[in-house]
């Protein structure tokens, strides 16, 4: 009978003893385990995309984080794709930038059901924001004012109708509507400035230089400014300008929104006047929120990137230092 009972007192203390090990040696290697992160990028549909996804790619790299990177191609439902797989595959953290502000919450409702925090970059949803930790990105709306300061500034002394042509964005993203708001809420205190046509060019070269094709066509009014979304639609319509043979940068006065390489190339070349920066380099302080967010610290709900304007007469001082 003791025989017995001693016996099973080993077993039981080699049981525990081996349970104990595996459980130090879990732990261990949870924590040698690198942060698994799932992103879903909205896709390449510009200069300011392009740099945004390098400055992901790269800060998850120096940052020893598993990046798994899906691009959706500008779809929305392939963004919700990327999203349930980032769930099946149980990354640590999804973050992603919102091609368009709203139809999220199931989505976000099956991650926060998953336990896995969400970052939002670049763009904002209007889910409830306790369905995500943190959103770091520009002030869209503070862009557009920015655009729309500068057409005042340039047209201040003109007593007669200033006629605007807009160039949106992608349809519902959040960066279209609040360029948009950002825009009007400034130029509104003046009656005479007005937006005569406004148009999406998505994003894209090609559909900015396509749209302007089209109202430079058919619009009879003189246009005396361009405000575009972002600098690659400016690019595409100071082509279509060109093509039609008038002058963009001075016949008509361009401000867009971006700051990137090809905007100050169009600026030194004299064909667009102003662009207001959109700073896309987000990757750095991404992967900071994810760690803090791993660790189990609070980040802040929203992180507003700083970012400056930038002008004709001074691109080619500046061209040197872009990094993007
Ligand atoms: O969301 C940021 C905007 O998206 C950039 O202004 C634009 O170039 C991009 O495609």
């Amino acid at each position: 009978m003791t025989n017995i009972s001693t016996r099973f007192n080993f077993f039981t203390l080699a049981v525990a003893l081996l349970g104990a090990a595996l459980l130090t040696g879990c732990a261990r290697e949870k924590k040698d385990e690198r942060i698994v992160l799932g992103f879903s990028q909205i896709g390449a549909e510009s200069e300011w995309r392009t740099a945004n996804t390098e400055s992901i790619k790269s800060a998850a790299a120096t940052s020893n984080i598993d990046l798994r990177f899906a691009d959706a191609q500008q779809k929305q439902e392939n963004q919700i794709k990327a999203i349930r797989s980032f769930i099946a595959q149980k990354v640590d953290v999804i973050a992603f930038s919102p091609v368009v502000e709203t139809g999220w919450d199931t989505v976000l409702q099956e991650v926060k059901a998953a336990g896995i925090p969400v970052i939002l970059t670049d763009r904002a949803v209007t889910s409830d924001p306790s369905l995500y930790v943190g959103f770091i990105g520009s002030d869209f709306v503070e862009e557009g004012r920015k655009a729309g300061r500068w057409v005042i500034e340039q047209f201040k002394d003109q007593a007669g109708d200033v006629n605007i042509v807009e160039l949106q964005g992608t349809v519902g993203s959040a960066p279209a509507n609040d360029r948009k708001k950002g825009f009007e809420e400034i130029i509104s205190a003046r009656p005479n400035f007005k937006v005569i046509r406004s148009q999406s060019g998505d994003f894209t070269r090609t559909k900015g230089k396509e749209q302007m094709e089209a109202i430079l066509k058919s619009e009879t009014r003189k246009i005396h400014v361009l405000y575009a979304h972002n600098d690659d639609m400016a690019i595409g319509a100071i082509q279509a300008i060109e093509e039609a043979g008038r002058k963009p940068g001075s016949e008509i006065k361009i401000v867009s929104i971006d700051a990137v390489k090809g905007a100050f190339e169009a600026m030194i070349a004299g064909k667009l006047n102003v662009t207001i920066e959109c700073n896309p380099l987000l990757g750095p302080q991404l992967m900071t929120s994810v760690t803090e967010v791993v660790a189990g610290r609070p980040i802040p709900k929203r992180i507003v990137v700083d970012e400056a304007v930038f002008t004709m007469d001074t691109a080619k001082q500046h061209i040197q230092q872009r990094k993007y």
